[in-house]
């Protein structure tokens, strides 16, 4: 319902209009590791309160993509416009001050915290005004709630964790930063179906609450009920950007990728 609107031309960033409502620009956005491209002269946009998919191959480029606009990694080229503010190689904890968190593909933590202290953590540092220490364990609380995080487990050490509670446990995190934008990678994978069907109800709730989100998926049928808009890499270069029905029937997203998994 979100791309029925249509982008209104307010600022002029480097050459390129800013839309209204577009919160994160990518422009030529490149990643050299060694001699390999993983990031190829990648444009993109996410609009306030949309949920894109970015789906592509093993190794198209997905992880690198969310770690040059988290600043985990610096781009080789191109530039990262978040808010209207250029936070290109900016450290991840100012662009988490700024509003941008995620989770992470492989999920693990600090072994020897509580999943409590753990969100904590969160919402003492992810944040530009940080609550104090009774606040941010009320607020611990009501988050890991949130994420349906088996609450009786809330004072257990995280490597006594199951994968399950870990992906909670990252998510409610990740939204203990407050974020407008989130970057989640790969957050269903490892679960269930049942449990899939309840993260995509949450991520939709999260969009609703006003934080827009970029996700990672492998799984389509994920991908296809959560999305806005799809958009496909393939080795480091963007291959499409469309509406979830547009991007599947796309000849060249079948060739690259559809085609060779058990997609649906
Ligand atoms: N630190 C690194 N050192 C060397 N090569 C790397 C490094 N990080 C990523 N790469 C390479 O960059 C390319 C892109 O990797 P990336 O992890 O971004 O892919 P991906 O799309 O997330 O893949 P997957 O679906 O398997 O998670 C791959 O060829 C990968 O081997
Ligand atoms: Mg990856």
């Amino acid at each position: 319902m979100f791309n029925s609107i249509p982008c209104q031309p307010i600022a002029q960033v480097t050459g390129i209009f800013l839309c209204e409502r577009e919160m994160l620009v990518l422009q030529g956005v490149t990643k050299q590791i060694g001699g390999l491209t993983a990031v190829s002269n990648v444009d993109l946009a996410i609009k306030t309160d949309e949920i894109v998919g970015l789906v592509g191959p093993n190794g198209a480029g997905k992880t690198t993509l969310l770690n040059i606009i988290s600043g985990i990694l610096p781009p080789t080229a191109g530039r990262v416009t978040f808010l209207g503010e250029d936070i290109t190689g900016l450290k991840a904890d100012r662009i988490c001050h700024r509003g941008i968190a995620k989770t992470f593909q492989i999920a693990k933590s600090f072994p020897d915290l509580s999943a409590e202290q753990c969100v904590m953590i969160g919402l003492l540092f992810g944040n530009k005004h940080a609550p104090g220490m009774h606040e941010a364990k009320k607020e611990s609380a009501i988050i890991l709630d949130e994420v349906n995080f088996p609450m009786e487990k809330a004072g257990t050490l995280i490597r006594n964790l199951n994968v399950v509670e870990l992906k909670r446990l990252q998510l409610a995190r990740a939204l203990a930063c407050h974020p407008k934008l989130l970057l989640l990678d790969e957050l269903t994978t490892g679960l269930n179906p049942k449990e899939s069907k309840e993260a995509v109800g949450l991520i939709k709730q999260i969009r609703d609450r006003g934080t827009s989100i970029l996700i990672i998926e492998h799984v389509m049928s994920v991908i296809m009920g959560v999305s806005d808009r799809i958009i496909v890499l393939d080795h480091g270069e963007k291959i499409a950007d469309g509406r979830p029905y547009e991007v599947v029937n796309n000849q060249r997203v079948i060739d690259t990728y559809l085609g060779d998994i058990d997609a649906f």
